[in-house]
C-alpha cells in the first residue's frame, strides 16, 4: 500500500476511535482537528466552521488547530468557505494567490481545501484546511477527507 494510503488508513481507525470517545462533540471536533494537523505534513491550520442556526446565511468558526484568525463569521458566497458552502460542494484551491474572492488567514497560506459536511441534507458545517505548501492536494487527500467528514457528520446526529 502507498505511504499515503497507508497514512490515511491509520488516520480513519483514529478518527474512528475519537468519535467513540465518551466526551462532548467540542472536544471531538477538537481532537479531530488536532490529529489531522498533527498527521499531514502539509496541513498547516485545520478547522470547522459551523452554520449559525440563528443565522443559516452565515458560518462560524468552531474548533480549529493552527494560527488564530479574524475570520470567525463568514457568510454564504463570501471567500473559498462561503463559497463551498453556498455550491455544497468541496472546493480545493492549489494556489491562493489566483483566488480574488478569498479571505486571507495568514500571508504564509498557500492552498486551501474545503468540505462541506451535511446533516440531513443540509450543510452542517464545513471541514477547512491551510496549507503553507503550494498545490499540495491530491485527490486522495479530497477522498479520505471526505470520509472524515462523514464520520463527524455522524458525531454530530449522536450528540
Ligand atoms: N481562507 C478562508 C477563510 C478561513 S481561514 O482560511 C481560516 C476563505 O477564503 O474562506
Amino acid at each position: 500500500m502507498a505511504e499515503k494510503t497507508e497514512m490515511y488508513e491509520r488516520l480513519m481507525t483514529n478518527v474512528k476511535g475519537i468519535a467513540g470517545r465518551p466526551s462532548s462533540q467540542e472536544e471531538k471536533l477538537q481532537a479531530i482537528c488536532d490529529l489531522l494537523k498533527s498527521a499531514v505534513p502539509y496541513f498547516d491550520w485545520v478547522g470547522f466552521y459551523i452554520t449559525d442556526p440563528e443565522n443559516p446565511e452565515d458560518l462560524v468558526l468552531g474548533p480549529y488547530n493552527g494560527a488564530p484568525t479574524e475570520h470567525v463569521r463568514i457568510s454564504l458566497g463570501t471567500g473559498i468557505c462561503g463559497r463551498a458552502a453556498l455550491t455544497r460542494r468541496m472546493f480545493v484551491v492549489q494556489d491562493v494567490s489566483q483566488e480574488t474572492n478569498y479571505l486571507a488567514c495568514s500571508p504564509e497560506v498557500k492552498a486551501e481545501i474545503v468540505l462541506p459536511i451535511f446533516l440531513g441534507g443540509q450543510v452542517w458545517g464545513e471541514l477547512d484546511i491551510d496549507s503553507h505548501t503550494l498545490a499540495p492536494f491530491t485527490s486522495e487527500d479530497g477522498d479520505y477527507l471526505g470520509r472524515v467528514c462523514l464520520v463527524v457528520a455522524d458525531i454530530v446526529r449522536q450528540s
